[in-house]
């Protein structure tokens, strides 16, 4: 039987003390908890979930290059990096596979400057507001654009 899809799903600074913390996001899940519940979606769905967090530019990127040969799909909440880093962007943008951009926090409601996201620039989507539903439905979208996708790899080798 083929190895399921593995989807990443990266997560940047301070997303480490939601649920405590992170301001405007301490009545929220912990990180934990979004992990787990995610864990147990990923089962119904035949997927796999591959769940990281870092507070590190540099880190976030490295993980975003090991996607390219690991990854059928990319689940992104940047934090505050998905306002500032090109790096990011620059990373996300050479991905052969759909991206999609997370945000706990509705960003179009609270500052200025979170209304501008690099990263959704590059994403095929972004789901912004709904908190830890948003990793749900996020996870819903990549299992079935990884599926579409696999059926059309199948479909084209046939022909
Ligand atoms: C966030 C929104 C960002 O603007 C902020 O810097 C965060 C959290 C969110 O999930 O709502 O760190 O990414």
């Amino acid at each position: 039987m083929a190895s399921p899809p593995v989807i990443f799903i990266l997560n940047g600074p301070n997303l480490n003390l939601v649920g405590s913390r992170e301001p405007g996001l301490s009545a929220m899940h912990s990180l934990n908890d979004i992990r787990s519940s995610l864990d147990e979606r990923a089962t119904g769905l035949e997927v796999k979930v591959d769940f990281r967090q870092s507070n590190h530019e540099g880190e976030l990127v490295d993980w975003i290059q090991e996607a390219m040969a690991k990854a059928s799909a990319v689940i992104v909440n940047a934090g505050a990096y998905a306002h500032t880093s090109i790096a990011v962007r620059d990373a996300l943008a050479m991905l052969q596979v759909p991206v999609i951009e997370v945000h706990l926090s509705n960003v179009y409601a609270r500052e200025h400057f979170r209304r501008q996201s690099f990263v959704a620039q590059v994403a095929k989507g972004s789901i912004v507001g709904l908190g830890p539903l948003g990793y749900v439905l996020a996870l819903d979208a990549a299992a079935q654009l990884c599926k579409g996708a696999a059926a059309n790899k199948a479909s084209r080798r046939i022909q």
